[in-house]
């Protein structure tokens, strides 16, 4: 999850306490936020970035404190924020930033900005192309080298790979936009690209849209034919989201509103896949798994309101988790004996 707090891309004390948190939260897999591949593809100027060695470094502190003190295994999300960049944290009201905000110039598909109050992208050339490609190899590359357990392409919410798969925001009239399978093109190029510096052992995905949630966008059936096309490119998840892809997109919301995306690109594009979006109790994660609607899940806000979501579930569940030996006083009834006085 974003937290719009780095320097200059680097992460900081802020992101050693957030993480390490969550690294301890009961979570399976926790997932370092949208961090992006070029400087200019970060969506805010809190944005983490993994384009530099002073990133990598600051990533690499956060990252050994993660796994001395945690159990979470560590994936990271690598992404460019396109026609998205350049706008305010959403504290200070979200929206492209003004004159004197320091803006930057963002690239896109097409020159269609996302909304009335955020600036024209400029239509990305083969130039472009060309460096973005190289700067998703090259965040891949130092992320192996970081050593992370897994790596996840932002490929949703209106960031620049959904933008050139929605015909919404793509409009070329060269080999990569028209039809789906060329609007997949470019994504597919990145895709393959950033695979062939991936270990193959290295779980490798991408997340992915189910809908545009518009009638001139992305379906649920566009979501199969993408997540197919991935998993021929070689990639071992999807996890299906939804929207983002126009500031007026209007999305109709209610507990686990994305599991059904995710059942069907797991049933018809058979790639292990993951569901999100209002998932908040254990009971409810547990149904979508144990009904097969998805292989895993992967919950946001519900994490952040008790980052030991992972510890209550297992109780629940009467399961065993992980939990720091300095905590494990916490939870007198899983450890007889313990004592409270000290
Ligand atoms: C503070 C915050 C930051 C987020 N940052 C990201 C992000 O970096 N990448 C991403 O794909 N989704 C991001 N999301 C979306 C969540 O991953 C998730 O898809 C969404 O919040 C719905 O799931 P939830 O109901 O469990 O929160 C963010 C959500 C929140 C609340």
């Amino acid at each position: 999850m974003c937290q719009y707090s780095a320097d200059d891309g680097c992460a900081n004390d802020w992101h050693f306490v957030h993480l390490g948190m969550l690294a301890n939260s009961g979570a399976a897999l926790l997932v370092v936020e949208a961090t992006a591949v070029e400087r200019r593809g970060r969506i805010t100027h809190g944005c983490l970035g993994i384009y530099s060695d002073e990133c990598e470094a600051e990533l690499a502190r956060v990252i050994a404190h993660c796994r001395r003190h945690g159990s979470a295994k560590l994936g990271i999300q690598i992404g460019h924020a396109g026609r998205k960049a350049s706008s305010r944290r959403p504290w200070e009201g979200g929206q492209g930033l003004a004159y004197e905000e320091d803006p930057w110039e963002t690239i896109a598909p097409s020159a269609i900005a996302f909304g009335p109050h955020w600036p024209a992208p400029r239509e990305m050339n083969a130039d472009d192309l060309v460096r973005v490609r190289d700067a998703f190899v090259a965040a891949a590359e130092r992320a192996v080298r970081l050593r992370f357990d897994a790596i996840e392409l932002h490929m949703a919410h209106g960031y620049l790979l959904h933008s050139f798969v929605s015909p919404v925001s793509n409009q070329r009239t060269d080999r990569y936009g028209g039809s789906l399978d060329a609007r997949l093109r470019y994504p597919l190029e990145i895709v393959e690209a950033v695979r062939a510096v991936v270990p193959s052992g290295m779980p490798l995905g991408a997340r992915i849209t189910g809908s545009d949630w518009r009638n001139d966008g992305l379906t649920p059936d566009d979501a199969v034919v993408h997540a197919k096309a991935l998993k021929a490119a070689g990639l071992d998840f999807v996890c299906v989201s939804s929207g983002g892809i126009t500031a007026d997109t209007k999305i109709t919301i209610g507990p686990g509103y994305q599991v059904p995306f995710a059942e069907k690109v797991r049933r018809e594009a058979e790639i292990a896949t993951r569901a999100v979006g209002l998932i908040a109790t254990p009971r409810q994660a547990e149904t979508i798994l144990a009904e097969g609607k998805a292989d895993m899940v992967a919950l946001a806000r519900a994490m952040l309101d008790d980052p030991r979501w992972g510890w209550h579930a297992a109780q629940e569940f009467a399961g065993e988790v992980q939990r720091p030996p300095q905590y494990a006083r916490a939870a007198p009834g899983l450890w007889p004996g313990a004592t409270y006085l000290d």
